[in-house]
């Protein structure tokens, strides 16, 4: 009996996986979305840690290492998540899910002893386990490489000589294993090879992050999301869990749909990804000429800027990583709205990784109850930057880097952009002429059209809005 409502559980965690995250295809719904898929969560180990039973009819029995684990998870995630600035949460993101594939590849390495010296275990079951073991330990290593990255503790671009060559032998030296222990073809010393085989992985995960610099990393988190979510899968398929198998092919699919779409914003191709680095392409320029010349640039202020954006009939608000850094969301909305009941027609452009996370600007703006429609994408938009007056660029740089289509030795080449230069003036916020996440100068800075707008948003933007009421 227990069998039976311990599956109706996970059918009933599954359904709520599936409508969780369905629920998180909008900005709207997406919280509620996330409570739903946790309840399924929760459900599904509430399920498995009482109504579980083995072969022989015994319920699990570690009960008090469970419990602990998960006292001691709820804990530290509860702390953490309350404590995370929104800035922070690409890297929270990459170590939760750096978690993720270390609990997948324990599962392969927990499992492996039972099956590999057992005459009936099929090519199937082994390949399934040490499949998880591959892919959750190169997740659970590049995810740790990327918290650091993103965290500041390792510098942006580590390329070893002969990379290619090295990454490419270290993959095929991990299939090859994987094909030769799943194949029963190893037949002495099976333990030592399996953690070499762990060994590999973990290598190719950290040689895999460690040189992705130039604007790049948001392709890389998201294949890591999409490896996690595989290596639960396998695991689901192991222990015939239905409610793990689901839940690592949402995650799994969810992530690679996730990939494709960062490879499309940023022009790259997915095997460039995989195979070898890239966005390393070019060399680090410092700002103001990296020919060691002092470039010129015009400054604006709060006061002229009110002017001008008054007496503009059309105004585009370009919201970047800044933006979020200085939380000016509410101050850029009141802005917003004192144009708008001024006859301004106001938009704003959202470029697909602005910011730092999938969804940044949607989610910053959405706090500050932005109307949602007036959320334009970058292919949308950029016919739109020809016909505006202002362009205000607020905290974003990389995102508004002509090099992206003028310059082939730049890392970020190719990426498509908000081509904000169009418009007849350009006004850039952000403190100083300091470069932004890829590392690298940006000529828009200096152009005709351009104007510099120094300070932090919400201060600038405060004073802009006072200036602006009072005329
Ligand atoms: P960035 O290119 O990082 O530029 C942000 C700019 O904001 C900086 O140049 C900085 O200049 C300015 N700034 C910082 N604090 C500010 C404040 N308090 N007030 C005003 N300005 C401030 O940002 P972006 O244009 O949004 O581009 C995002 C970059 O991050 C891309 O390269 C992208 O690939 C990368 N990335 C994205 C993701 C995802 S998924 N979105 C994930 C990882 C990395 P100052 O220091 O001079 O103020």
């Amino acid at each position: 009996m227990g069998e039976y409502i311990l599956e109706i559980a996970y059918l009933i965690a599954s359904v709520l996986y599936i409508y969780g995250l369905k629920m998180m295809s909008g900005p709207k719904t997406a919280r509620n979305g996330n409570l739903w898929a946790a309840s399924g969560m929760f459900i599904a180990i509430i399920a498995t840690i009482f109504l579980y039973t083995d072969g022989s009819g015994n319920h699990l029995t570690n009960l008090p290492w469970i419990g602990g684990g998960i006292a001691i998870g709820t804990i530290l995630g509860y702390m953490m998540a309350k404590k995370v600035q929104m800035t922070d949460m690409p890297q929270m993101v990459s170590l939760f899910n750096g978690m993720g594939g270390a609990c997948a590849a324990i599962i392969g390495i927990i499992e492996f002893p039972h099956y590999v010296h057992d005459p009936n275990a099929s090519f199937l079951i082994l390949l399934t386990i040490f499949a998880g073991l591959v892919i959750g330990s190169t997740s659970f290593a590049g995810s740790m490489v990327a918290f650091l990255k993103l965290n500041g503790n390792l510098k942006k671009d580590i390329r070893l000589p002969f990379y290619n060559v090295l990454n490419t032998g270290l993959i095929i030296a991990a299939v090859g294993l994987t094909i030769c222990l799943a194949g029963g073809h190893i037949h002495s010393n099976i333990e030592l090879w399996v953690y070499i085989l762990l060994g590999l992985s973990l290598s190719y995960g950290v040689l895999f992050v460690l040189p992705i610099g130039g604007a790049d990393m948001p392709v890389v988190i998201s294949l890591l999301n999409s490896f996690t979510g595989m290596a639960a899968a396998f695991g689901g398929f192991l222990y015939g869990n239905m409610a793990m198998l689901t839940g690592g092919i949402l995650v799994g699919s969810a992530g690679t749909i996730l990939t494709v779409v960062m490879c499309k914003g940023m022009n790259r191709s997915l095997t460039a990804v995989i195979f070898g680095a890239f966005g390393t392409g070019g060399k680090d320029v410092v700002a103001g000429g990296g020919d060691g010349t002092q470039k010129s640039y015009k400054q604006t202020n709060p006061s002229d800027l009110a002017v001008l954006l008054n007496y503009s009939s059309k105004v585009i608000i370009v919201p970047g990583y800044g933006l979020a850094v200085a939380q000016a969301q509410h101050v850029v909305n009141e802005m917003e709205n004192l144009l708008t009941s001024r006859g301004v027609e106001v938009k704003y452009a959202i470029h697909p990784v602005a910011g730092r996370m999938p969804g940044h600007m949607n989610v910053l703006l959405a706090e500050s109850n932005v109307e949602y429609d007036k959320l334009v994408e970058m292919e949308d938009i950029n016919p739109e930057f020809a016909t505006c007056d202002v362009v205000l660029v607020l905290g974003a740089n990389d995102v508004v880097n002509p090099a992206a289509k003028e310059d082939p030795a730049s890392p970020i080449f190719g990426m498509p952009i908000l081509t904000v230069e169009d418009a007849a003036h350009t006004v850039i916020n952000k403190r100083s002429m300091n470069v932004g996440y890829a590392g690298i100068d940006n000529d828009l800075f200096y152009r005709d059209k351009s104007s510099m707008l120094f300070g932090d948003a919400k201060k600038v933007l405060t004073e802009l809005v006072s200036e602006l009421k009072g005329l």
